[in-house]
């Protein structure tokens, strides 16, 4: 059984390629649906700093990987592009991967939050979809457990950072003082929460919320002591915001440039901060083009995060140490879990062999008295087993060797079952 991942992310991929193998929330299902046509047990893990397939295989398929597959198939994403910025890795380097994302580890803003909650998802909506097996479960699970034990046994998550907070950050850098802003928030997701509730700290003024569902930009509002719009009404308001955040899930552009360049004829030479940090972006790249646009994207929020990595350099360590621990953890399982079926076949081929001659022996000695029948039956049980036992041992201690050891026990003992790797 091999555990494979295959991924873009942040560190070497551009915004603009990221978003197009971005797999939306409200896509999700879909895409597991038609990656398990080649890969049945797998997770898809989306998030604005990347797209990883997680994928356990029978067999090793170097050449073609049903992650990179899914990819050019069902993203469309060109091979010219997969060679450039593709990642592949498999077993103990997949898992610590993985561990390393849920800790916050791997992202723009080392230790953020938010990754943990997405890592969450991506195992529900693979549970959902039935792609997740036994294995997979167990990783992610302890990806979980791993990102939890970081975030409290470290300094890492100190302050809180977000990708959305950071977002505000770098409007209160170009911007001075939010008190006397207005400010545009799209999307009332968690990224237009966070920017909300940034900007509150900030002092912001006058914040305004977009979302696609008038209700959901109320329920925001509401809480945070802002104002609903309607999403229709964005073009219309723009000219009167000093600073947008566009964070919808909206799977590309909502705002294009000619509506900008509309919008700041109404400013009077006032310029406007325009932050987007949604992937696929939400505000048309054009548009920074246009006299007095400042337009960032999530890339751009990168200076500010190198800073926040430097602080945390110290952490880092302690949680590669919790990694490297946990990373063992889920390979002693995995090890056991490996050469489960072996052990199963034969244990069970031992107790049929065993049964069937008990039965033969009762069947001559007709005056045995249940205690006796008993005696006999438990005699048999622990032959077999003390038998057994010091393969079964040898079959877990090397369970690490490629099932090499499996493959033996399998010929030795003439076992019908599957032989993992
Ligand atoms: N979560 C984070 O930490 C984070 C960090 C950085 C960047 N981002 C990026 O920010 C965006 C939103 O992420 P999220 O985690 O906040 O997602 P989310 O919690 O699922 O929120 C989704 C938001 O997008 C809106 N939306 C969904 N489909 C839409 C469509 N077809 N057209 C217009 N609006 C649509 C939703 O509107 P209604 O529900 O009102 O219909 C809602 O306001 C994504 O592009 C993500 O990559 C997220």
């Amino acid at each position: 059984m091999y555990l494979n991942l295959v991924g873009i992310n942040h560190h070497i991929t551009p915004v603009n390629i990221r978003e197009r193998a971005a797999v939306r929330r409200s896509r999700v299902q879909d895409a597991l649906e038609a990656l398990k046509k080649t890969a049945a047990h797998c997770v898809i893990l989306s998030t604005c700093n990347r797209t990883e397939i997680y994928t356990v295989e029978n067999h090793n398929q170097e050449k073609e990987r049903a992650g990179l597959f899914f990819l050019k198939k069902y993203l469309h994403v060109p091979e010219s592009i997969l060679s450039e910025y593709a990642y592949f890795c498999s077993g103990a380097a997949a898992a610590e991967h993985l561990f390393g994302v849920a800790g916050g580890l791997d992202s723009m803003i080392v230790g953020e939050c938010e990754v943990l909650g997405q890592v969450k998802r991506a195992l529900a909506s693979a549970e959902e979809a039935g792609t997740a097996n036994l294995p997979l479960r167990r990783l992610f699970q302890a990806s979980i457990r791993t990102g939890r034990r970081i975030r409290k046994e470290t300094e890492i998550s100190r302050n809180h950072l977000s990708v959305s907070s950071i977002a505000v950050e770098l409007a209160v850098q170009s911007l001075g003082d939010l008190a006397r802003c207005r400010i545009l928030i799209i999307g009332a997701g968690e990224a237009g929460k966070g920017a909300v509730l940034a900007a509150r700290e900030k002092n912001a003024g006058d914040i305004l919320v977009a979302s696609r569902t008038l209700e959901r930009a109320s329920a925001l509002a509401r809480v945070l002591r802002g104002t609903a719009i309607k999403f229709d009404d964005i073009p219309a308001i723009l000219g009167s915001c000093d600073l947008v955040v566009a964070c919808a899930d909206a799977g590309g552009t909502i705002i294009n440039s000619h509506q900008v360049a509309q919008a700041l004829q109404k400013r009077n030479g006032s310029p406007q901060v325009i932050i987007d940090i949604a992937v696929p972006r939400n505000v048309d790249p054009d548009a920074g083009l246009i006299d007095n646009v400042s337009l960032y994207n999530i890339d751009d929020l990168n200076l500010i995060s190198e800073k926040n990595h430097q602080l945390r350099k110290r952490e880092l360590i302690k949680a590669r140490r919790i990694i490297r621990e946990e990373r063992e953890r889920f390979l002693s399982w995995w090890r056991s879990f490996s050469v489960s079926p072996v052990i199963f076949a034969l244990m069970e081929k031992a107790n049929r062999i065993r049964d069937a001659y008990f039965d033969k022996t009762l069947k001559k000695l007709p005056t045995l008295s249940d205690e006796e029948r008993h005696s006999l039956e438990k005699m048999t049980e622990v032959i077999v087993t003390r038998l057994l036992q010091d393969t079964v041992d040898m079959l877990k201690e090397n369970s690490n060797r490629d099932g090499q050891y499996s493959r033996l026990v399998s010929q030795l003992f003439r076992l019908d079952c599957e032989v993992s790797q």
